[in-house]
């Protein structure tokens, strides 16, 4: 008597040799493979080669206009670092995690190793090298970074000093509490997270009066 796991409602299944369990099996793969290997080539013609595909941007970046032709999956962290010659803004993690390439776009922060350059056609990008007065002087925020140690090895200091002028506009510098909240997605390595509390406590006002001149004088 068979075995009723091998049994179906017209009888007993056909008994399962070696070769045809290997034959089916190869089919299967085969076919697998077949599938996988079109939408990988569906994929490749989506993702254009290098030099195909590039797009026309036109992008302002720390006041100065640019006309860039540029790959739809570069990411604006490549762009500034390895075309415009921008290296303030770093590649810590590349993954949105650490917040080392913290960038402003249209005065807000962003994770430029997370956007697409492209994106930024038409807007004004603001870096940690363009921050300094039309003097040379440093802003509010660099110069309460250098005031209260907030930094060691300085590799995370222009994210945080980006992301901390942008805590403060975005009126999220009020408390200590609020600041440690508002400024969590940054890492520091080296740990000068008090100093970097102090000098974001102190620039606020700073940063706050230098804005409502600006301001000012733009409606003036
Ligand atoms: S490099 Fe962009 S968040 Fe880490
Ligand atoms: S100062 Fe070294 S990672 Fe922040």
């Amino acid at each position: 008597m068979s075995h009723p796991s091998l049994q179906n409602a017209t009888g007993p299944l056909p008994a399962v040799n070696r070769r045809m369990f290997m034959m089916t099996t190869a089919a299967g793969a085969g076919a697998a493979a077949s599938a996988g290997a079109s939408a990988a080539a569906e994929a490749g013609s989506a993702a254009p080669g290098p030099g195909t595909g590039a797009r026309e941007t036109r992008v302002t970046i720390n006041g100065r206009p640019h006309e860039l032709k540029l790959e739809p999956r570069a990411s604006l962290l490549d762009v500034l670092r390895e075309q415009i010659g921008l290296t303030g803004a770093k590649k810590g993690c590349d993954h949105g995690q650490c917040g080392a390439c913290t960038v402003h776009v249209d005065g807000r922060r962003v994770a430029s190793c997370l956007t697409l350059a492209v994106k930024t056609d038409g807007c004004a990008v603001t870096t940690i090298e363009g921050i300094e007065s039309p003097e040379g002087l440093l802003h509010p925020m660099q110069q309460a970074f250098v005031d209260h140690d907030a930094l060691q090895c300085g590799y995370c200091t222009p994210g945080q000093i980006m992301a901390a002028i942008a805590c403060v506009r975005e009126g999220h510098a009020t408390s200590d509490a609020q600041i440690r909240e508002y400024m969590s997605g940054n890492i520091c390595r080296c740990g000068a997270y008090a100093g970097i509390l102090e000098a974001i406590r102190e620039a606020a006002p700073h940063v706050r009066r230098m804005d409502s001149r600006m301001e000012g004088s733009r409606h003036a």
